[in-house]
């Protein structure tokens, strides 16, 4: 009974699912979803306190060996099943516990969209103060930009506001759906994010002392290198690409059949690598031409660089477009991850798409309201581990439910799925020559579900001793 419930949801499924207009979409979008706070808000500043292109080359590998082959395994495993997670590890592996990796996806898009969303809020706010010409108070002052932007976001209402707005432009864009949402709006923003990166670079690298910022981001010191610089970046790895909640599996599962899916992701992954290094080099070489400290960390971009835009030419322009460019990114991304809820809902609860988005994003609207009143605005109170509200979802997400999620769908295909049935699907549309031998994707997912299980071990040791492993 309950296997003819499943086939026939999997057949109306088939039937009435939204599917990607073009492969050029698909890319784009999971790129936008990439593409977001996390390399250019991120990684610059972590490449820049620990040891500029040693960890670049770090994070480089990271990419390729942990990253590549879960990003593969994730768009695989959408494409065959043809629904979001919960859906398609039920689908694969009927009747057994593994839809609880899906569930987890669900649970960690939740908490993930609950901060994400208040620092979306916080890049469109930036973007009006920039516009308006608010920076130049701050002109080359760090001091008075730090009070400004802690006045901010430890205010009640002011940061509250932004964040309602950047979750009411991204359920505006998941009620049209696939195609004339998430698709239309990432092929619109994603040019734009590389056209405004490109022209901050050349601005950037022609200022005088610009190419120091250059030096500083890729010439190796390795001194500056660490072991936990290494775990750092393989954290960074997952939430870059966007791995271990579902994402990848949900935009997956709008794909017809029979795109190459191995270099579809290598577009993916390559994409998101380069607006990382491109973004680094726009922003150090501003930071090293206009003398400001490029070791401030994650305070960067929100404190140094207001002070530094106004002490530019045509300064108002340049800060607009750095602050818009980084609202777009973290848009592009805050849409997938609430696709991921919503496709939820309609995939296993038979929701209209309209009521799913609606309820589920006000819902996160307003976990995220409480989000970015614990910084200051309504109360002081710390959850575990003596961290705000705030900092308790981003700890709790990127240290554990994300590498957990991606670490079982790695087991997932190798154990439960099998690697046999897992390259069948992969290699539709792949000409015979450039298909994966069994025994070289045993090693690479083996690789990759090893190396992210340390990272959590590490990081439970840490917890638990006080000090991590390998520090
Ligand atoms: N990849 C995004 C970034 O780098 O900012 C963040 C993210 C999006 C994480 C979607 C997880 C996710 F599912």
């Amino acid at each position: 009974m309950k296997q003819k419930v499943r086939s026939k949801r999997k057949e109306t499924s088939m039937a009435q699912r939204e599917h990607w207009t073009s492969r050029f979409g698909f890319v784009l979008a999971a790129a936008g979803s990439a593409v977001g706070l996390g390399n250019i808000w991120k990684y610059p500043h972590m490449a820049g306190s620990n040891g500029g292109a040693a960890f670049t080359v770090v994070y480089l590998i990271c990419i390729a060996i942990v990253g590549l082959p879960i990003v593969i395994g994730e768009f695989v495993i959408g494409r065959r099943t043809q629904l979001s997670p919960v859906g398609a590890f039920d689908t694969l592996a009927p009747a057994s516990k593994w839809k609880y990796v899906g569930f987890l996806g669900v649970a960690s898009a939740f908490v993930i969209l609950s901060f994400y969303s208040v620092v979306g809020g916080w890049t469109l706010r930036y973007t009006f103060m920039a516009l308006s010409g608010n920076f130049a108070e701050l002109a080359g002052n760090s001091a008075l930009s730090s009070e400004t932007f802690e006045k901010f976001v430890s205010s009640s209402w002011n940061p509250v506001f932004w964040h309602l707005i950047f979750m009411g432009l991204c359920i505006a864009i998941i009620l049209n759906g696939v195609k004339s949402g998430i698709e239309r709006w990432s092929k619109i923003m994603m040019p734009l994010i590389l056209a405004i990166l490109v022209v901050l670079v050349v601005r950037g690298i022609t200022l005088p002392g610009g190419m120091e910022g250059v030096k500083f981001l890729f010439l190796p010191k390795f001194s500056d290198l660490t072991a936990s610089s290494i775990v750092l970046a393989l954290g960074h790895a997952f939430f870059t690409l966007s791995l271990g909640m579902g994402t990848m599996i949900t935009y997956g599962s709008y794909l017809e059949r029979g795109q190459n899916l191995l270099s579809s992701s290598l577009w993916v992954v390559a994409v998101d690598t380069m607006i990382a290094m491109l973004a680094g080099v726009a922003i150090f070489t501003l930071v090293f031409a206009m003398g400001a400290d490029p070791a401030e960390g994650p305070g960067l971009i929100f404190v140094v660089l207001p002070t530094v835009f106004p002490q530019m030419p045509g300064g108002v322009v340049w800060g607009t477009m750095f602050f818009f460019l980084l609202f777009m990114a973290a848009l592009t991304s805050a849409i997938s991850i609430l696709e991921v809820v919503t496709a939820y809902f309609i995939d296993q609860r038979g929701w209209t798409r309209a009521r799913a988005t609606f309820i589920f994003g006000s819902v996160i609207g307003v976990v995220g309201l409480f989000c970015s009143l614990s910084l200051g605005g309504f109360t002081d109170f710390k959850t575990l581990f003596n961290l705000s509200f705030f900092d308790f979802l981003d700890y709790a997400s990127s240290k554990y439910m994300l590498p957990i999620g991606g670490m079982l769908t790695a087991i997932f295909i190798m154990k439960k799925w099998g690697i046999p049935a897992f390259l069948t699907e992969l290699h539709e549309g792949i000409e015979g020559k450039f298909r994966i031998p069994v025994r070289a994707a045993l090693v690479l997912l083996s690789i990759a579900a090893f190396v992210v299980f340390m990272i959590i071990l590490n990081e439970i040791w840490a917890v638990i001793t006080g000090h991590p492993l390998v520090f």
